[in-house]
């Protein structure tokens, strides 16, 4: 026994910045950021938490879900980084939504809602589970630096939310991690111990090597998706949809390039969002289900890539009939 989707939801904060509003604080402009990476414009948190993102993301898929809090066995947030150290993310959301399951965090960057969906999984088939709540929840605009143009532009915050029951439609799901210290990090802060003998205090931002990540994310989307698809013994072309990661267009295209699959198929909407790091795939998963795109018995293929540096790909089958996710909504 394993799992599948009861419902699906997302959040972003009130704040868009276009491109254009990025190259007020930096050396670029909407021509270079459209053109290299797809992304016209994402959101960044003002007065917004994580908290509150993932609080809104949650009651969403809960609502399409028709589960209460109360029914939840286990709450998991993939994150980079929560509001707090301690509390976990998944504790805090645990409180303000009323539940009283077990609850932690998981780290693995962009990758981290697959790392969760196979982490609920096992929850599943171990039977301790009926119902589990997996939000990925990032605010990245605080762990940019926003005078560095090669990763400011990039990266945008909001939350995705799924919430799963018993069920097949997991058909499978593939994790890789390749311990690499230096493509993609952030460093952590390192407090006011006055016994530190730190030369330079850490700063909390974003460095990358765009172009190894570049590489790194191409060759993977296209193995990882191919290994789902072939431990869930189905073949490429038998996909209805791919959720590839939204980190970069071109790296999609890139990806529709070398697999047979028709460029229809592939859902993407980081032109809106930026790279929203472990939310990315389930964001998309929420737009896509709320238009109706999906039907049950449709087969979607996941794939992420992302700092560690790690990556995800699963087969899944779709369970939600669109028409009752407007009952939901009418029901509100
Ligand atoms: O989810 C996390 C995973 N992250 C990713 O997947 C990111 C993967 N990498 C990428 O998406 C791309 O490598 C970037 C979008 C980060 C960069 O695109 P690129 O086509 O690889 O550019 P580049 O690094 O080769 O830089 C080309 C030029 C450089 O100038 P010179 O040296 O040729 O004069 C950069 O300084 O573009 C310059 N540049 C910019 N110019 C204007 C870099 N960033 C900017 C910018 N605006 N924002």
């Amino acid at each position: 026994m394993s799992f599948e989707i009861l419902g699906t939801g997302s959040a972003h904060p009130a704040c868009r910045k276009t491109n254009d509003d990025i190259a007020q604080l930096v050396d670029t402009s909407d021509e270079w950021i459209r053109s290299r990476t797809g992304i016209e414009s994402r959101y960044v948190c003002t007065t917004e938490t994580l908290q509150d993102l993932a609080l809104e993301a949650a009651q969403k898929a809960l609502k399409m879900a028709k589960v209460q809090p109360k029914e939840l066995d286990l709450i998991l947030v993939a994150t980079i980084r929560g509001d707090c150290i301690t509390p976990s993310a998944a504790c805090i959301l645990q409180n303000a939504l009323g539940a009283s399951c077990p609850a932690f965090d998981l780290n693995a960057a962009c990758s981290g809602f697959l790392y969760a969906l196979d982490t609920a999984d096992g929850w599943f088939c171990r039977n301790r589970a009926k119902k589990v709540l997996v939000v990925a929840a990032e605010t990245m605009s605080r762990l940019l630096n926003y005078q560095d143009r090669t990763t400011c532009p990039l990266f945008g915050d909001g939350a995705g939310a799924v919430v799963l029951g018993q069920g097949d439609a997991l058909l499978s799901i593939h994790l890789t991690a390749k311990g690499d210290p230096l493509t993609l990090r952030i460093d952590n802060t390192d407090g006011q111990s006055p016994f530190l003998k730190m030369d330079h205090p850490a700063e909390q931002y974003l460095h990358m090597s765009g172009q190894n990540t570049y590489r790194f994310a191409v060759s993977n989307l296209c193995r990882q998706l191919k290994l789902a698809a072939q431990e869930a013994g189905i073949d490429l072309k038998d996909l209805d949809w791919v959720l590839p990661h939204q980190a970069n267009l071109r790296i999609i295209e890139g990806a529709q390039h070398r697999l047979p699959i028709p460029t229809e198929k592939y859902c993407i909407n980081i032109q809106n969002w930026g790279n929203t790091s472990a939310a990315a795939v389930p964001i998309l998963m929420d737009e896509f289900c709320r238009k109706g795109t999906f039907k049950p018995g449709d087969l979607l293929g996941l794939v992420v890539f992302g700092g560690g540096l790690t990556t995800g790909s699963a087969i899944l089958r779709w369970t939600i009939d669109p028409k009752k996710i407007f009952d939901s909504e009418v029901s509100k």
